[in-house]
């Protein structure tokens, strides 16, 4: 029986010379939300790059330990294999500027020959919108190019394009770092009723305490590349037994 959908063991990352990653180890059972957090430089977006193979596109990155994904090594199958069920969202929305909105989140599926036809397509684009939270705002506008779109939307618009391969996994890079307040609890909403509705299991990197508490069930908290502190948010976050978990949760870190 596979027991977690995503399980890291001893993780260890160099970057060139810099041993950036020194033995990370947690697990995220299916259908939970696992928030890491830690300062700024500590390794946080190695760990999501490492688990999705992004990292591979570094030739001057190494990496040694295990990553599986439902009980299947990551770095024994090929780069797409895994991208196809580990979806990605950055800090920075980056939603392909010169397609339309509908063909943003189209062309993954396209790509990977996962529909048979343009109704099953129309489809998709709709369900992937809608769980994004951003389909009553373009459902008149599809074919239109997303850059005129506010910073928060071309946000969703980044998880509808991830959604849209309906993936198993979802790491989310502080999604909600550079959007303004309504569009982050929009993008919250959406997490939770992904989790919930579609049994997608989470790993979101954020800044904010906060937000952590508000939507996470796990929380790993980092520092200088090795994990600290980690258990059920409320344990970890009410009760840090870490004063350097503490100091952060407080904002001095
Ligand atoms: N391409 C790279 N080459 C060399 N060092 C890098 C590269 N990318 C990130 N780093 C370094 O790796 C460390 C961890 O970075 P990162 O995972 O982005 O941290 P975080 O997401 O927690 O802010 C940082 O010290 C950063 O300077
Ligand atoms: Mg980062």
């Amino acid at each position: 029986m596979v027991e977690y959908a995503v399980e890291v063991n001893d993780l260890h990352v160099w970057l060139g010379e810099r041993h950036i990653l020194q033995g990370v180890t947690f697990r995220c059972p299916e259908r939970t939300v696992t928030a890491i957090m830690g300062p700024s430089g500590t390794g946080k977006s190695t760990v999501l790059r490492a688990i999705n193979r992004l990292l591979d596109l570094n030739p001057e990155a190494k990496v040694r330990g295990r990553v599986k994904i439902f009980g299947v090594d990551v770095y024994s199958v090929e780069p797409y294999v895994v991208r196809r069920h580990v979806g990605m969202v950055f800090q920075e929305p980056n939603p392909f500027p010169h397609i339309s909105i509908y063909d943003n989140v189209a062309l993954g599926p396209k790509l990977h020959g996962i529909v048979r036809s343009k109704k099953e397509l129309d489809e998709l684009v709709k369900w992937a919108l809608e769980k994004a939270m951003l389909w009553d705002e373009v459902k008149n506008r599809l074919y239109d190019l997303p850059t005129k779109l506010s910073g928060g939307q071309k946000q969703r618009l980044s998880l509808a394009r991830a959604l849209a391969l309906k993936p198993r996994i979802l790491l989310l890079d502080e999604p909600t770092a550079n959007i303004d307040p309504v569009n982050a609890m929009k993008i919250e909403e959406a997490i939770k009723s992904i989790v919930r509705e579609e049994g997608i299991t989470v790993i979101l990197v954020t800044h904010m305490p906060a937000q952590a508490v508000r939507i996470s069930d796990f929380l790993v908290f980092m520092y200088k590349g090795k994990v600290v502190e980690q258990g059920p948010t409320r344990d970890v976050a009410l009760h840090p037994r870490s004063e350097l978990t503490e100091r952060f949760m407080r904002g001095e870190l």
